[in-house]
């Protein structure tokens, strides 16, 4: 831990990240702390005060938000959408690629008029670029206007933190490099109809473009009992849909040592709880076990919607990505999928232009993507990342062949997730209605099963439940139909 002298004494306020550190992996025990409580001094902290936070990235990162925001609540704190209501403002950030990062320190341009006008706002950088050594190395240098930093691992310590940044001069960072315990009962402000559930933290595999495994630390998963007291929960309070999250979703249960327990024993455990819709993310496809695709073939309310990253369908690349599997190793998992669940939707990300990646290989990454035929695709120009073996590696590709490939790609992709959706044409889906659509207050928003967003006149009352739609057009990204008056039991 690295010290500074402030006007007030040395203070453990001043810990800043850093790279190497993060990289180590201890074979140390993971405590899991079921005792959390925010210290009665720090409970009207936040009387008559207001919050807004604002999110970048992953939806890891969206559920860090709603802990923070219950955090803040039990603070006293208020949620506001109004920036000069706000006495502390939150950026939530990702690290990912460079214009996750630019995004972010633009807007920490704009909030610098906003701080001069009002000098006891708390301006805060949290997430996953606080993990960044040369980012907070930016903010000090930068945007000394910032009061607070605080990273991925230490989320619990906010009111601490809040309550020092009001009251210290200088800018207070407080960064872990190295993951701490699992802290069970955080409390969460969960928003809608829709909830996620972290099922582990972390990342121990490396691939060698990505910075998660650094900000996010080594792979620790939650115990099955406190997941599936938490879905029950949730079941009881009325979420129609739960969705469980882990960067690397399948290696859970890989750092049990008392136990064999994997994602597939924990969904056989889920898919008994009376919770209508079940997801997980993400998927990675060397830890997808034949376990696995048994327990999803039960179906019921685990959905036939499968998220399975494949980044390159080139060997060489996938190799120098560090991936652990091979194209043919992908088409066998794809093959079993689809064999076991043959209705099954699959979704991917892909990265164009990996240093040195040569046209003949990115003509791999094409075919692999006409021969699985997905449902839609996240796709990337890969973004040096500072720190990762990648950002070291020689890389000859021009920018222009690499958005040229990204556009040629989702050309590729939009071919099949057209002719996906229109297999749909006629067919009575079941939809769970989520929204008014964005463009028309008259149109409902809402998702299939596998994931797919559905559009159909309706009143506003049947937001929240379950209703049949035919399906009447299939334009590429979305789907259009009837609402069908017929009963849904869940
Ligand atoms: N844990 C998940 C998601 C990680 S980040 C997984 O392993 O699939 C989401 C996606 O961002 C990745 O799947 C990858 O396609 C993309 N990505 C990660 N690092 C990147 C980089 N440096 N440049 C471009 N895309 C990147
Ligand atoms: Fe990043 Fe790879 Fe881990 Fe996914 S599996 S978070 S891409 S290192
Ligand atoms: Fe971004 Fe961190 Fe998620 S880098 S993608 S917010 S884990």
């Amino acid at each position: 831990m690295t010290t500074k002298k402030t006007d007030k004494d040395y203070s453990i306020y001043f810990q800043p990240p850093s790279l190497s550190d993060a990289k180590k992996r201890g074979k140390e025990d993971i405590a899991v702390h079921y005792n959390f409580d925010i210290p009665e001094d720090m409970r009207s902290i936040g009387e008559n005060k207001f919050y807004l936070i604002q999110t970048y990235g992953c939806q890891m990162n969206e559920h860090d938000t709603e802990t923070i925001k219950g955090l803040l609540e039990q603070m006293g704190y208020r949620a506001t959408e109004d920036r000069q209501q706000a006495d502390v403002i939150l950026l939530n950030t990702c690290a990912v690629r460079e214009n996750a990062e630019d995004k972010v320190f633009g807007e920490l341009g704009h909030l610098s008029h906003l701080k001069r006008e009002k000098p006891s706002l708390i301006l805060g950088v949290c997430g996953c670029m606080s993990q960044e050594e040369s980012v907070v190395n930016r903010i000090m240098k930068k945007h000394p206007f910032v009061d607070l930093i605080f990273g991925t691992h230490n989320i619990h310590r906010l009111p601490h933190l809040v309550k020092e940044a009001m009251f210290s001069k200088e800018m207070v960072i407080e960064v872990w490099s190295k993951e701490g315990d699992i802290i069970e009962n955080l409390p969460k402000k969960r928003e809608g109809i829709k909830a996620w559930v972290n099922i582990m933290y972390g990342c121990d595999k490396f691939c060698t473009y990505c910075i998660v495994p650094y900000t996010r630390g080594k792979e620790r998963s939650r115990r099955p009992e406190d997941v599936i007291a938490e879905v029950r929960d949730l079941a009881r309070q009325g979420f129609k849909e739960i969705m469980l999250l882990g960067q690397n979703v399948n290696a859970y249960g890989k750092d049990f040592e008392d136990r064999k327990y994997g994602l597939g024993d924990l969904m056989d455990e889920v898919r008994k709880i009376d919770i209508p819709r079940v997801r997980f993310t993400t998927s990675h496809p060397r830890d997808f076990d034949d376990r696995l695709i048994e327990v999803l073939a039960k179906k019921g309310n685990l959905m036939e919607h499968i998220h399975l990253p494949v980044q390159s369908g080139n060997n060489e690349i996938l190799k120098r990505m560090s991936r652990k599997y091979t194209r043919e190793h992908y088409l066998e998992l794809v093959r079993k999928i689809r064999q076991a669940i043959p209705d099954a939707v699959l979704t991917t990300d892909i990265i164009v232009g990996f240093p040195g990646e040569t046209d003949e290989q990115f003509e791999d990454t094409i075919s692999l993507v006409k021969e699985v035929e997905y449902d839609s695709a996240f796709t990337f120009i890969y973004s040096p990342r500072e720190g990762t073996p990648a950002a070291d590696m020689e890389d000859n590709v021009p920018y222009k062949v690499k958005q040229e490939r990204l556009v040629r790609l989702n050309d590729t992709l939009n071919v099949y997730s057209k002719r996906n959706n229109e297999r749909l044409m006629g067919q009575t889906i079941e939809v769970l209605v989520e929204s008014e659509s964005k463009y028309n207050p008259e149109v409902l928003a809402g998702r299939s099963r596998t994931n797919k967003l559905v559009h159909f006149e309706g009143p506003k009352e049947l937001i929240g439940t379950f209703v049949k739609v035919k399906v009447t057009e299939t334009p590429t990204f979305y789907i259009k139909g009837d609402w069908v008056r017929e009963a849904v039991t869940h």
